[in-house]
């Protein structure tokens, strides 16, 4: 029987799962292993199911075991592992795309919603009691007739299109290339970052975090959106110079932000919080329990698959 580390608690319906396919090595603590204990662990396993929180760079992925032969990432993003130090060293890595989507759109939805009608001043107000109703209280942003930039049009790009279409949204979006017509659904295409931002009313960013999208959102780019734009990020932190983005709300060149997601998380800039115009959520993208259990065993489903056969569709390096 093949040994699997599995790096963080996964739920107990998938755990079980897990320990009938594989020899597990559980972390009953949910410690947030360091890069050494990553490599001490892996000794004497032949893969393993790591998470988001796991920094899997070059130097941690040249030091594993040559008994690691898959990580399969619990995860649809995969900006935590270095996929071309993994394929160098003759290492698969998975991912779980497909089952979080839904999931995933949902909260991008919100994080729209919520930065343009001023959910986080709203919340704070409703709790400590301190609000008076009147005609021009929290005046926020309609989405009806608002134009809605999407950066990157994969799956949650599309469902994230797919819902704010129906409120009434405009959606434009800009990918590495034109989507056919039947999944454009009337979406408008822009063949660069600056043609789309420059019409991005509300932006989504939906891109997967490479060393491409690295900073993307940055002091120039800032000033391609229109004045008062709103930007939302529900896929990576990594994408967004957050010092650049603080200083355009400082400025009111951006009115409001939606994150889901940071840089160096669990910790996020600072600079944010002084914001109420910033609505934020930690990192919760994913977070139903369908959606935690669906990705799950596709994490373990791509383990027995690549064990199986040697290979997997969900490979991606
Ligand atoms: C969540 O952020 C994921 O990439 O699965």
């Amino acid at each position: 029987m093949k040994k699997i580390l599995i790096t963080r608690r996964l739920l107990r319906e998938n755990e079980d799962k897990a320990s009938k396919k594989f020899k597990v090595e559980l972390n009953l603590n949910d410690e947030l292993y360091t890069q050494s204990k990553l490599i001490e662990l892996s000794n004497g396993c032949d893969g393993i199911l790591a998470s988001l929180t796991d920094k899997m760079d070059a130097q941690t992925i040249n030091k594993l075991p040559n008994t690691i032969k898959i990580i399969s990432n619990f995860a649809v993003g995969f900006g935590n592992i270095d996929l071309e130090a993994a394929k160098k060293k003759g290492i698969a890595v998975t991912n779980t795309p497909d089952v979080l989507t839904d999931a995933t759109a949902e909260i991008g939805v919100l994080l729209i919603l919520g930065a343009c009608r001023r959910a986080s001043e709203g919340i704070e107000n409703a709790r400590s009691a301190n609000w008076k109703w009147s005609a021009d209280y929290l005046i926020g942003k309609q989405l009806t007739g608002t134009r809605l930039g999407i950066l990157g049009m994969g799956r949650i790009g599309q469902k994230i299109a797919e819902i704010t279409k129906s409120l009434g949204m405009i959606i434009h979006y800009h990918n590495r290339s034109k989507l056919s017509e039947d999944k454009e659904k009337g979406a408008i295409y822009h063949d660069s970052i600056k043609s789309l931002f420059s019409v991005s009313d509300v932006l989504s960013i939906c891109c997967p975090a490479t060393k491409e999208t690295q900073n993307l959102i940055n002091k120039k780019s800032l000033e391609y959106f229109p004045k008062g734009a709103v930007i939302t990020n529900v896929a990576r932190g990594d994408i967004v110079d957050d010092d650049a983005l603080i200083d355009a709300l400082d400025r009111r060149k951006i009115y409001a932000i939606g994150l889901d997601v940071y840089k160096g998380e669990p910790n996020l800039n600072p600079g944010y919080l002084k914001f109420k115009q910033a609505f934020i959520l930690p990192h919760l993208g994913s977070a139903t329990k369908d959606t935690r259990l669906a990705m799950a065993n596709l994490a373990i489903d791509n383990i027995v698959e690549f064990f199986d056969t040697g290979s997997c569709k969900n490979k991606i390096n």
